[in-house]
């Protein structure tokens, strides 16, 4: 097999995103893009230095190319469970962007959808990709932590920057914030958990963002969610949708024998030992700083090389349909209690 050639469906920010990590892989060949709005295929065909890309308005008519063995899905959330299913009937492998689907009705079409194709299927949770929580999750695996007991996140950032119609800001496009910002934070802390959900509490609102970008949201701008697992483990996560401080991304897992916190911006983990009582500070930053500056910090980069190596070996990606599908059920569990009071929801 020689290139893996992609297709690119929807050309808004975050397919730039992708377009910046894709250039830096010499073993993609970006032959075709589509994208119903011609401002966003005329911003990314300036940033495309590859000339042989042919550019299409439906993603209908990029599905009929026979040259495309795989697509990236980039489109907003709402449009993502159609476009899965269209592309898993033409053959094409997949890499869809999160969340995988807003409501339980779209999960279960798109199970039934991967579960008939022979194709790779892999999510868009890049934060499992990223060196920092590489490095956390391995050392849950080698026992350093001991048992996992307590896991803990924040958010804590401004608006979600403004959309093409900015469906981000309605719940019935993006499922809403928790769906769209949290669904990365609940896949990583179900990872270190090493277990799945049991049930999921949260209390949430929509006090401070209410008017932006000419559009009143009607979307949670903070809230905090805990979630038990089946093993006992206990997760705590803060989204603030209204922070004017720069605030880093902060991980935590508290086990038997050790606890660590990392952080994404920093790419840093601060170790502490019981036994020992040592402090360590890990630096998990790469030796190429310029992956380091592409989408997240580079994790778009790693997810697409584990993408064409999944292709290539016919491997089952470290984010497949389940991992996808977790993620979005405690998303959705937590739109659901938070609607309700904090209702608890059991799974
Ligand atoms: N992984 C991450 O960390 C991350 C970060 C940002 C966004 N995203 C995800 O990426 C997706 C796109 O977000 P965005 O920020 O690029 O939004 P955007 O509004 O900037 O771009 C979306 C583009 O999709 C196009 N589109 C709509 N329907 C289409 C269709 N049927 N076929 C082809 N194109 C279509 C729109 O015209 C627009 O150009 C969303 O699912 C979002 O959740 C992921």
């Amino acid at each position: 097999m020689g290139k893996i050639k992609y297709g690119m469906i929807g050309c808004g920010n975050m397919a730039r995103g992708h377009l910046g990590s894709i250039n830096k892989i010499e073993d993609i060949d970006l032959v075709a893009c589509a994208d119903p709005f011609d401002g966003s295929i005329e911003e990314f065909r300036r940033e495309n230095p590859n000339e042989r890309t042919r550019y299409f308005s439906s993603h209908e008519e990029l599905l009929e190319q026979d040259d495309i063995d795989a697509v990236v899905i980039a489109t907003p959330n709402c449009t993502h469970a159609q476009i899965i299913s269209d592309a898993l009937a033409a053959g094409k492998h997949v890499l869809t962007e999160k969340p995988l689907g807003i409501n339980h009705k779209q999960l279960s079409a798109i199970e039934d959808d991967v579960r008939k194709s022979d194709r790779i299927f892999q999510v868009g949770l890049e934060c499992r990709y990223l060196p920092v929580f590489q490095r956390m999750s391995g050392m849950i695996e080698s026992g350093r932590i001991g048992l996992p007991r307590m896991i803990w996140c924040k958010e804590f950032r401004g608006p979600f920057l403004e959309k093409v119609g900015n469906w981000i800001m309605f719940k019935e496009k993006s499922g809403g914030a928790f769906v769209d910002k949290m669904c990365h934070y609940f896949d990583l802390v179900t990872w270190f958990s090493r277990s799945i959900p049991r049930r999921v509490i949260a209390l949430a609102g929509q006090d401070v963002v209410k008017d932006i970008y000419g559009v009143q949201p009607d979307i949670y701008d903070n809230g905090w969610v805990i979630i038990e697992y089946e093993n006992n483990v206990r997760a705590s996560l803060g989204l603030c949708m209204f922070c004017k401080a720069s605030v880093d991304v902060e991980v935590g897992v508290i086990g038997d024998k050790a606890q660590m916190e990392g952080f994404f911006m920093d790419r840093r983990i601060k170790f502490r030992d019981y036994a020992t009582g040592s402090v360590s500070d890990i630096d998990t930053r790469g030796s190429d700083p310029e992956i380091e500056k592409l989408s997240h910090r580079g994790g778009v980069f790693y997810e697409h090389l584990a993408f064409i190596d999944n292709i290539r070996d016919n491997k089952t990606p470290l984010t497949d349909f389940n991992v996808g599908k977790w993620s979005v059920l405690v998303s959705l569990a937590v739109e659901e209690s938070a609607a309700n009071n904090g209702m608890a929801i059991t799974f």
